[in-house]
């Protein structure tokens, strides 16, 4: 596996702009900005966060997932149109001609072609987001309710099993 840390900068300046998730065994593929790395349990860990209403929530109880950063800048279209629609009631990956990275690590999910930089990961732990001891200004901004209830975010901690670049 590459020297993680010596991707992480260059991770991390894309992810405002978006990253794809790809998760499932038929992988799902959506649109994240969110995103942690660091070491956790003595392991190399990437941490995203997916809402509950979305269908990569269903998709991720496969136990593993990947992060696929595109290069500063680029993939600007295929990054709106995975924020814009669902899995559920599409298959993004043709409606925005997508093609799949094989995967290297045993099981991992594959990620997307085009992309500069790679994090192959197992999910080792998740938690679900406590409205009651979440910050009310967070809470406002960013959790509406759906059906009488926040969509708030699950917490994925993935091993990074492997990441390299294109
Ligand atoms: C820049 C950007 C970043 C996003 N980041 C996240 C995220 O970190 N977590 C999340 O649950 N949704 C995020 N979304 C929304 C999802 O991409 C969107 O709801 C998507 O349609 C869900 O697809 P799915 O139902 O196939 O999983 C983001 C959207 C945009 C535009």
């Amino acid at each position: 596996m590459m020297n993680y840390e010596s991707l992480i900068e260059e991770a991390l300046m894309q992810m405002p702009k978006g990253a794809f998730l790809t998760t499932g065994d038929t992988p799902n593929v959506m649109t994240i900005g969110w995103c942690q790395f660091g070491i956790v349990w003595g392991k190399p860990v990437c941490t995203v966060f997916v809402r509950e209403s979305r269908f990569s929530h269903e998709c991720i109880k496969h136990g593993y997932f990947t992060v696929s950063v595109p290069e500063n800048g680029t993939m600007t279209e295929a990054l709106k149109g995975c924020a814009s629609c669902s899995g559920r009631d599409i298959n993004k990956l043709e409606k925005f001609s997508l093609e799949l990275m094989p995967h290297k690590s045993e099981n991992a999910v594959d990620g997307i072609k085009g992309c500069s930089i790679f994090f192959e990961c197992k999910v080792i732990s998740q938690t679900e987001m406590d409205v009651n001891s979440t910050d009310n200004t967070i809470l406002n901004h960013h959790y509406i309710e759906v059906n009488g209830k926040k969509d708030m975010h699950t917490i994925y901690f993935g091993e990074i099993l492997n990441c390299y670049k294109a």
